[in-house]
């Protein structure tokens, strides 16, 4: 595996590469992240694999600076993976001046749900990976369904701005007790590893009522919230969606989507299940 930390030194390492799969990432890499990589490989001749915390995404206050760097584990865990380039570069590589141009998404996707708790997060996202995607230039790029409505975001960019890039969603990769992988599940203490499997039962609990018919989205989710809340839980909330673009379903609406965030002691977990 080829690693890159310049724009330029990757640019011209992916001259005539064929085609190109991205896989941006934070770092800290899991099971969930491999097997994006692996499928990956499945979707073209060259895999990219970028790792940068971007500041940009991070309100003050989150957790940037305590992010978890592993870079070397990182870098073993991808060429084991097939990946053929990793892209990682520092700020001053990726936000020379500062990024004044910035994307920003519209509010009706971008202020909903993690966007109403993280205000800002969904433009640092969408300008780091408009960002990307101008560098690497890729044929397709993998993200996975755990980030749903960062998914959404994605897709409706690239749409919007006609790129030419296909954008491919990986399944949320779970450890056998039902807890999805994330960079921070690291952060649980023992007791809260052994709590955060309720996420999991919680939302599986709302698709199975939804499957068997239920309709009063409402109570759904304040049931959710208060079996969350039962086992010391902060949710921030629980909501069933419309898959397509995350907006409220109405009483028929199939397609949907119920997605969970919720703070455990002072760690803040995502997940959902599509219905
Ligand atoms: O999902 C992530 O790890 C990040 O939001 C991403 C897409 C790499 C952008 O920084």
């Amino acid at each position: 595996m080829q690693i890159h930390d310049t724009i330029a030194g990757l640019r011209g390492a992916l001259k005539n590469a064929g085609r190109v799969a991205l896989v941006p990432t934070m770092g800290n890499l899991h099971d969930g992240h491999i097997a994006l990589m692996t499928q990956a490989c499945d979707h073209a001749d060259q895999v990219v694999a970028t790792i940068f915390v971007n500041r940009l995404q991070f309100r003050p206050g989150e957790d940037f600076e305590k992010y978890p760097r592993t870079f070397a584990a990182d870098c073993e865990r991808l060429a084991a993976a097939g990946v053929g380039h990793l892209f990682a570069p520092d700020e001053a590589e990726m936000y020379p001046e500062p990024q004044t141009y910035q994307i920003e998404p519209p509010p009706e996707q971008a202020n909903i749900l993690d966007g109403e708790f993280r205000p800002g997060h969904f433009r640092g996202v969408a300008t780091v990976v408009m960002k990307l995607f101008q560098i690497v230039q890729p044929d397709v790029a993998l993200f996975g369904k755990k980030d749903y409505q960062q998914l959404m975001v994605i897709r409706n960019m690239v749409r919007e701005f006609n790129s030419p890039i296909e954008i491919v969603g990986g399944e949320t990769v779970r450890a056998t007790d039902g807890l999805a992988l994330s960079s921070r599940n690291g952060y649980l203490s023992a007791a809260e590893r052994a709590e955060a499997p309720r996420l999991f039962r919680v939302l599986t609990k709302v698709v199975e009522a939804v499957r068997a018919g239920a309709q009063d989205w409402g109570v759904l989710e304040r049931g959710a919230m208060s079996e969350l809340q039962a086992g010391g839980w902060m949710p921030d909330y629980v909501a069933l969606r419309k898959k397509l673009d995350l907006q409220l379903p109405s009483a028929h609406d199939s397609g949907l989507v119920v997605l969970a965030a919720a703070r455990l002691g002072s760690t803040r977990l995502i997940d959902n299940l599509e219905v």
